[in-house]
Parts: structure tokens; C-alpha cells; sequence
């Protein structure tokens, strides 16, 4: 059995890359059903087609974010998405989506959270000085990058890093964790208590 994904981003989608690749491989077991968007040109549409993906822009131009958020859910609906995957979206979802996809949204965040949520976590770690940093896979609730974590994967912070320099490993390791957490997600069936997930067998 497979799960169907729903990616939605608003970037390069180089994250969606490598599930499509880990899904091609077989060892994913998922399929990304559909691609969706709030930037026209997002890089996302671009491997969404060369991977003969449906991909979708969703013009948020004069729309309330509950309106723009029930376009998103209509879309996935059709698709039949069971598990949304957030990569690189920049939006805040909306409360009644997020209750639509209870304990169904993921979202990778460029460091360790509850460290350094919000925007520019590459800089946010640089300017405190931190000596590690990461990425953290999470479920998404109605708090920004605050859901229960699924996956964490440390990166060391280097002296002479720059943004672009910390920003690259970070983002190399997110394109391993990514797919890992989803497998897990998936194949493991986590149930949720309060913050935390409960794993059926010990956690990886
Ligand atoms: C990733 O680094 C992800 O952690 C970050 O956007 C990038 C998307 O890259 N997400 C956030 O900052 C969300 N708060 P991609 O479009 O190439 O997958």
C-alpha cells in the first residue's frame, strides 16, 4: 500500500526532488499525487513536471487565507492526498486547514527547533553563535514551526561559515531527512500524545 502526498511549496523544490527520487527507488512508499504552489514560478512546478508530476499554480492575488486555503483543499481533495507535505511554503496555513489535515501536514524547518523559528534560520543561528543547527521534520498544528517532531538531523556550525555556507549543509541534510521522515511517518504510524509521538517500534 502506498500513501498519496500533497506537496505544497512556494520554492526551489529541491526537497520534492529527492522524495520523488526515493519514490522512483521504491523505497518510499508513497506517491506524490500533486504539486501545489503560490508562486507562478515556482521551482517546484518545474520538477513536478519533469517527473510527470500534476502541478498546479494557485493565485492567492485578492484572497483571504481561509479562501485561498479551501482552493488548496479542493485540489488535494481531487488528488486524493492523505498526507500533506510542506516544502518551502511560505504561507501560514490556516487554522481550518490545519483541522481539515489533523496530524496529516508535515514541514521541514531549517534548524532545531523550538531554536530558531520563523524566518531565516540560517541567520538566526550565525547571529546567536550556536555551534549546532539542523533540521527538524515536524507535524504541523496551528502554532508556526511548533507541531509535534517527527525527525531531527544536527549540522555543525563551522567558524568561518557564511549564510550561503551553513545554508547548503543544512539543506544537504534536509534532502536525506526528508524522505526518511515520511517513511517513518508512514510505514511507523506515530500516534500523537500532546507534543509528542509515540512510535510503535524504537525511534531511529
Ligand atoms: C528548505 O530549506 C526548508 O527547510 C525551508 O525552505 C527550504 C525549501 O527548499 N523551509 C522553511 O524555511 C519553512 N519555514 P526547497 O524548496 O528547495 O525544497
Amino acid at each position: 500500500m502506498t500513501t498519496s502526498l500533497g506537496i505544497v511549496s512556494s520554492g526551489r523544490g529541491e526537497n520534492l526532488r529527492y522524495i520523488l527520487q526515493e519514490e522512483q527507488s521504491g523505497r518510499l512508499p508513497a506517491q506524490v499525487k500533486i504539486v501545489l504552489t503560490d508562486q507562478p514560478d515556482a521551482g517546484a512546478l518545474k520538477i513536478a513536471k519533469e517527473f510527470c508530476v500534476p502541478g498546479n499554480f494557485i493565485d492567492p492575488t485578492n484572497l483571504r487565507r481561509e479562501e485561498y486555503d479551501k482552493k488548496l483543499i479542493t485540489h488535494l481533495e481531487a488528488a486524493g492526498v492523505e498526507l500533506v507535505i510542506l516544502t518551502g511554503y511560505m504561507r501560514i496555513l490556516s487554522p481550518q486547514f490545519v483541522r481539515h489535515y489533523k496530524g496529516r501536514i508535515l514541514n521541514i524547518h531549517p534548524a532545531l527547533l523550538p531554536s530558531f523559528r520563523g524566518m531565516d534560520a540560517f541567520s538566526q543561528a550565525l547571529e546567536y553563535g550556536v555551534k549546532w543547527t539542523g533540521t527538524t521534520i515536524h507535524i504541523v498544528d496551528e502554532d508556526v514551526d511548533h507541531g509535534p517532531i517527527v525527525y531531527q538531523k544536527p549540522v555543525p556550525v563551522l567558524e568561518n561559515d557564511t549564510h550561503e555556507s551553513l545554508k547548503a549543509r543544512i539543506q544537504r541534510a534536509e534532502y536525506k531527512a526528508y524522505p526518511k521522515a515520511i517513511k517513518m511517518f508512514i510505514e511507523e504510524k506515530p500516534k500523537i500524545s500532546g507534543r509528542k509521538l509515540v512510535w510503535q517500534r524504537e525511534e531511529k
